[in-house]
């Protein structure tokens, strides 16, 4: 069977207030932006993007749950629930397809808490401090991955 042509990017928590939330620290870029630059990124290189937003734990692990075995990756920004969702880490680890985690901020020059992350252990990385840029890079690496080129 050949590898699905499609990967799956999941916000978690506060994420839909991209642009207006804490500026200073999360940019400007609304998170439907970042979603057309990935969808974008994807068509190029023959991919599509299924882009999901929620502040609900259970929710992302459905959608994990549902599609973790149809996607080629999951580029994951589990926001606060990076930081203590066992529950969220064991759907990433019970799925065949690989997740990266990725971060907007520099989790590891915050305060203390945001510095440990429960999912990246299972994760196959973890990106972050980059802004949206964070997404496109976790984006390429899994195309590229899939195609083959990088393991
Ligand atoms: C975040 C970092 C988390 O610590 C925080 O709770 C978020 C956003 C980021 O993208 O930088 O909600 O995941």
């Amino acid at each position: 069977m050949s590898t699905p042509k499609r990967i799956l990017v999941l916000h978690g928590p506060n994420l839909n207030l991209l642009g207006r939330r804490e500026p200073g620290i999360y940019g400007t870029t609304t998170l439907a932006e970042i979603d057309q630059r990935l969808r974008e990124l994807a068509a190029a290189h023959g991919y599509e993007v299924i882009t999901a937003q929620s502040n609900h734990e259970g929710e992302l692990i459905d959608l994990i749950q549902r599609y973790g075995w149809e996607v080629a990756g999951i580029v994951l920004n589990p926001g606060a629930l990076t930081h203590y969702s066992i529950a969220l880490r064991d759907a990433v680890a019970a799925v065949p397809a690989p997740t990266v985690e990725v971060h907007l901020s520099n989790i590891h020059a915050r305060e203390p808490f945001r510095h440990h992350s429960v999912i990246a252990p299972v994760a196959v990385g973890q990106i972050c401090g980059f802004g949206p840029m964070s997404y496109e890079l976790a984006l390429s690496y899994l195309i590229r991955r899939a195609e083959g080129a990088e393991k």
